[in-house]
Parts: C-alpha cells; structure tokens; sequence
C-alpha cells in the first residue's frame, strides 16, 4: 500500500498553495503596516516553556501535546502555539532590555494531537502578533484591530469579535472562588477530569468538552469573571477604543480560553463556515508570562489566526474574479522548437524584471503549450512564431481577461513587467 501523510496533516499543491500564499502576504503586510516585525522561532522547544506559560491543567498540556525524548533525555515538544515561544525568544535575545517594548511577527506551524475532523488539525498553521512590554489598553485596541483587518484582507467578510475581561490575578482568584461555591452542589455529576481541576484549575471545567460538565458549567448569565475598578477601566477603554476604531464586538458572550496565562481583555473571532465553536483568530492580554519565564514584569497581548480557518471562512465570500487575480506571470509558447534559445533569452529578460516566467523545453505542440500555460497559472500567455521574429513582434494573451494585443519584441518586458509584476506582489 502505497504511503500516505499522517491524519490531521495535509500537503497543499496547486492553487492552495496561492491561497496560502495570498493569506501569508496579507497577514505580513499589515502586520508590518501596524509596525510588527517578522521573527521565526524553532518547530521544537523544551518542554517546559508550555508546561510553565500554557498551563499544566490545560488539555494543550494534559492531551495535545507531541513530546518525546531525544537521544540526550532531555523533554522536546512540537510548539502547540507560538506565544511562550516568542517570549522566550524576546527573553533570550535581551529585547526586553535593548528595546523594551517589541511588536512581533510570526508564522508557522504548530503541533496539536486533537481528534482532526472538519477546521482541525494535527499540524495546522498560525500567523500571530505579540506586543511585549505594554500594558496600554490601546495595544489592546490595536492588535484586535490589526487581526480583524488581516481577516478582511483575506476576505473573511462578516466576522463576530467576541470580547471578555477575565481581570487581573486577583479577580481570578475571586471568580474561582465564586466559581468553585456555583459548582460544589453539582461536583457528582462532573467529570472525573473537571473533579480533579475543580480543585487545581476550576476555570477549565468552563472548558470541558463533556457535554453534561459543559451544561452545568456555564448554567449562568453574563460572566464567570468579576472585575475590580481598575481592570473595569481597562475592559472600559477597550471598548471605546474599538468602538472608534469602528470594530464592532459583541461583549455579552462568554467563552473560555484553552491556555492559562490570559488577564484582562481576551478575544476570540467567529466566522460563518466554521463550526458553532470554532474561533477564526484568538488571543488576549497575558501581563504575567514574560514575568513567569524569568523576566521583567510587563504587560503583553497578542492574538493568532489558524490559516487553514481563515481559508475555510474565506472560500464563500471570494468572488469569481479573484482566480483571474491570483494568475502571475509568464508562459512563452514557441511556434517551432528551434526557437527554443530565443525564446530562453525572452524568459530571462522578464525574470530579470522579477516576472515570473517559464517556457516548454520538449518540442510539444503550440496547441500543448497553449494547454500547458492555461493549467500552469500563468497571468499571461506570449507566443513567438518565426514570422513574429522576423518583424521583432511578439503577441500576448492575457490569460485572466481573455485579451489580446501584439506589441514590438524590443518593449515586451516593459509591456509585461507592470502589470504581471503588479499581480506578483500582491499574491
Ligand atoms: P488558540 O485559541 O489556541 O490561541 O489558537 C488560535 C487559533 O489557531 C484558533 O482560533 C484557530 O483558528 C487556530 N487553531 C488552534 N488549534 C487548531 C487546530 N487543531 N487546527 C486548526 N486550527 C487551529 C493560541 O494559540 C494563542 N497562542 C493565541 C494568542 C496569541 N494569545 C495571545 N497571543
């Protein structure tokens, strides 16, 4: 039986592989518009940044996590996300010290070993913001607006910004009290799991996926998390923050994060074509973790999108007219194979110009070329024949439009070069 890549993993050909591309250029683009800058962290960590940042009660920790030993003993995992990475990363390269405050950038994948079925995966893929050393509500205010932006770039039209505060460490412990007093009557009927975090972590059972220890967990209007006045001011100028930054949220709903280092504002974004629990993008503030990995006491917030999610929720809101879009470059058809070298030196002089090009090298037919470049994606299709030649003329197709024109051989990179250089960049 011939192989087959590992459940939860896809390999992305063709087209996806554009889609991705358009999604990963988008999400670049504006993050370095808001003034993030891209940093790249390894696949493998030790396995105590999660268990000290994602939280050992959290089933990223207690069920996802893909951990083995290396040859030395020492405990490896694939990063599950890319937060306590880029922490650690700010921490080990002294950015804390020589810049302080640091707005960052990353893509990647990551790792969970959930059940895959439809929006979820083993390996799946994240872009992600962290702005280290901040505490301003208005870093709050920016991030949300940068992750909406990004989504609507990508064409992900009609999202649901779900808003929260969980407060700071000492609401937490409150509300968990409060929390604890709710759930004690019904501690019977819990699962033996949310028994044990009853007493560890109570606020992972509002995280449970038991459907009865769901039921009774968020049996409760409004949220399980009191404010004191000063993360009440905060939650407030988020809220008018966004409201004049003209992102629209919903701060009645009540959800609960899977990873423990949130305080304050927190944040999911719902699209349409994904499940009812599925979040597009997530994040929040978490103003202990740069602390709890060995450094200063600042605040941070950040936020990550799952691509593959952002791909599902964008594919009913693409127009038609976005394949004619995402066709780039090239394709020089010959007439006659022993135009081969001219036609070579064509290709070479647009790829000097940084347009994509490519040509056939096995004598196929004008016909099977003609075929070859509507399949190969290419913007445009160029055709030299030996009469073209003799007069220094070429003709082009605009394979996307369907129109035509013949222009002098001398100006065709010039006549390609805007255009298809154009469409290059913004895929
Ligand atoms: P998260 O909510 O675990 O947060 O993941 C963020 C996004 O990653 C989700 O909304 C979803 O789109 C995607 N995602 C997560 N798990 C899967 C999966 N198994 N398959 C496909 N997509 C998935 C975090 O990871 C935090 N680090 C976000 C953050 C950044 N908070 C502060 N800074």
């Amino acid at each position: 039986m011939a192989l087959q890549s590992l459940r939860g993993t896809t390999d992305l050909l063709g087209e996806t592989v554009h889609q991705w591309s358009r999604v990963e250029h988008t999400a670049r683009r504006l993050a370095k518009l808001y003034g993030y800058s891209e940093i790249r962290t390894p696949l493998i960590e030790d396995a105590a940044l999660f268990l000290r940042s994602v939280g050992e009660t959290t089933d990223i920790i207690q069920k996802e996590m893909f951990r083995f030993e290396d040859r030395g003993g020492h405990e490896i995992v694939l990063r599950p996300e890319g937060t306590a990475s880029i922490v650690r990363a700010y921490l080990e390269h002294h950015l804390d010290k020589n810049q302080g405050f640091a707005k960052l950038f990353y893509l990647g994948p990551m790792f969970r070993a959930e059940r895959p079925q439809a929006g979820r995966f083993r390996q799946f893929h994240q872009y992600g913001a962290e702005a280290i050393g901040s505490s301003s509500p208005w870093v709050d205010v920016e991030a949300i607006t940068l992750c909406v932006e990004i989504l609507r770039g990508c064409g992900v039209a009609s999202t649901d910004v779900w808003l929260s505060s969980m407060g700071c460490r000492d609401d937490q412990r409150r509300s968990a009290e409060a929390l604890r007093k709710r759930l004690r009557p019904h501690l019977g009927k819990l699962c033996k799991e949310c028994q044990a975090r009853f007493e560890k972590n109570v606020f992972r059972v509002l995280d449970c996926k038991n459907p009865a220890c769901h039921e009774i967990a968020w049996d409760f209007k409004g949220s399980p998390f009191l404010l004191c006045d000063a993360c009440t001011a905060h939650f407030n100028d988020v809220r008018q923050g966004l409201k004049g930054a003209g992102i629209a949220y919903d701060d009645t709903k009540t959800f609960a994060r899977g990873l423990d280092y949130y305080t304050r504002t927190v944040f999911e974004v719902r699209a349409k074509g994904l499940g009812a629990q599925d979040a597009v993008a997530a994040g929040g503030r978490y103003d202990h973790l740069v602390e709890e990995l060995g450094g200063p006491s600042v605040g941070a917030f950040g936020f990550a999108a799952g691509i593959e999610r952002v791909l599902m929720a964008a594919s009913g809101d693409v127009k038609p007219a976005d394949a004619a879009a995402s066709r780039r470059g090239v394709y020089l058809a010959i007439a006659q194979p022993d135009l081969t070298g001219e036609g070579f030196r064509l290709i070479q002089t647009l790829r000097s110009r940084g347009v994509p090009a490519t040509m056939d090298y096995d004598s196929k037919s004008l016909k099977a070329q003609l075929r070859e470049a509507d399949k190969s994606g290419c913007q445009f299709v160029a055709v030299l024949g030996a009469k073209e030649l003799q007069e220094q003329t070429i003709t082009i197709k605009d394979l996307g439009q369907g129109s035509q024109r013949t222009v002098r051989l001398a100006s065709f990179a010039e006549e390609i070069a805007g255009p298809a250089k154009a469409s290059c960049h913004s895929s």
